[in-house]
């Protein structure tokens, strides 16, 4: 991981404005405890800073481009993010997906469903080099930092294990003390305060949907769907014979789930938006009947869900109608949406790694 360190290019890109680029100086010189969400689309950084949590987020994504010296010049001038290796240079976070869009091609990704991608064998030095570009080596040796990683899926007999021992493997090597976080149970920590943090928490990610049950912050079961925004996508694409690139964006700028569909676009985004609704609330049923470890509860609990797939309007009155078709052994006083959800999972986790420090 060394001659990465070394080779990271910690620049933003020639577009960010000057507010974005004030913001990378202050959260250099930040220290203290972090929370990170290491996600299949977003890498998200949060800390504490005039007791206010600041967060940063960077594609979780790279583009591999042939290397040369003529190339690096012309990066560096442009602030371009980038490490080389192996012959090629790999442009990285947020810089990625430009180059992807000017060459009418897709960026990689280290991580696949929510774990590091098999495809891959330089995802784990890129997910290295995207975190170099946010989190500064702490200032203080052996600073805590909570990362989160997903509830074991069951939906497939894939483990989580590999893919957390090598994050935690990582944060140590650039001078961290990592503890790991179940993403449901940070959702919980960041939204549900006001609910003695007590109710289910579900984050509907790129390539997976995590989901807790918690009573006063003990996680008393959690699990993972890999299915996510990224299924969206590419069952829409493939059935419609479009580009999974295109479908994202419409899904994520037009898409709107209160009202009837407008095209044959619309049509499919809705009914494999509702397909993945229905998998993820079957799998509620099915996870909390077969578990002996639900409690009683006194009092009806909240359910918030989290993540980018929360963003689409109408999403909470399309989950409810979901929910309807299922019986939970558990009572759902309301469904809401987290206040913020794409950085909610790192807000938790900053909780988190806040109070393992006092
Ligand atoms: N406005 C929007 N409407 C619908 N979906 C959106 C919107 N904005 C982002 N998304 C989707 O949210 C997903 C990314 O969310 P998020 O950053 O929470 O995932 P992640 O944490 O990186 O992934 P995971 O938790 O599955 O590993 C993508 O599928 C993206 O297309
Ligand atoms: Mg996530």
């Amino acid at each position: 991981m060394a001659e990465i360190s070394d080779s990271v290019k910690l620049m933003d890109t020639g577009k960010r404005n000057a507010s974005e680029r004030d913001r990378q100086t202050e959260n250099s010189q930040l220290v203290g405890p972090a929370g990170l969400d290491i996600g299949t689309s977003n890498i998200v950084l949060a800390k504490m800073r005039s007791g206010a949590v600041q967060t940063v987020k960077q594609l979780n994504a790279f583009f591999a481009v042939p290397r040369s010296k003529f190339t690096g010049k012309v990066f560096a001038k442009n602030e371009i993010m980038y490490f080389a290796r192996n012959g090629q240079f790999y442009i990285i976070g947020n810089s990625s997906d430009m180059f992807a869009a000017t060459f009418n091609s897709s960026t990689r990704r280290p991580i696949e469903g929510g774990l590091l991608s098999p495809k891959e064998d330089e995802g784990v030095n890129v997910i290295a080099a995207i975190m170099k570009t946010m989190l500064p080596p702490p200032k203080k040796p052996g600073e805590v930092i909570a990362f989160s990683v997903p509830g074991e899926p069951v939906d497939t007999r894939i483990s989580v294990l590999y893919h957390e021992t090598v994050m935690k493997r990582t944060l140590e090597g650039m001078g961290y003390f990592p503890i790991s976080v179940n993403e449901g149970l940070a959702v919980i920590t960041a939204e549900l305060s006001n609910d003695n943090y007590t109710g289910i928490g579900i984050s509907m990610g790129g390539g997976m949907c995590n989901v807790c049950l918690a009573y006063m912050a003990v996680p008393i079961l959690s699990y993972s769907i890999q299915k996510g925004g990224d299924y969206i996508d590419s069952m829409v694409g493939r059935t419609l014979g479009e580009s999974q690139t295109k479908i994202k964006l419409i899904k994520e700028k037009e898409l709107s789930l209160t009202r009837e569909p407008r095209n044959r676009v619309e049509t499919a985004l809705q009914i494999f938006y509702d397909d993945l609704l229905l998998h993820l609330t079957q799998s509620l049923e099915q996870v909390l009947a077969s578990s002996d470890k639900v409690p009683r509860f006194a009092k009806p609990v909240p359910l918030v869900i989290s993540g980018g797939g929360a963003l689409a309007n109408g999403l909470k009155e399309r989950f409810e109608r979901a929910l309807k078709n299922v019986s939970l052994p558990v009572q759902i006083s309301s469904v809401r949406i987290a206040e913020d959800p794409l950085n909610s999972t790192a807000k938790g986790a900053l909780y988190m790694a806040l109070s393992e420090e006092s």
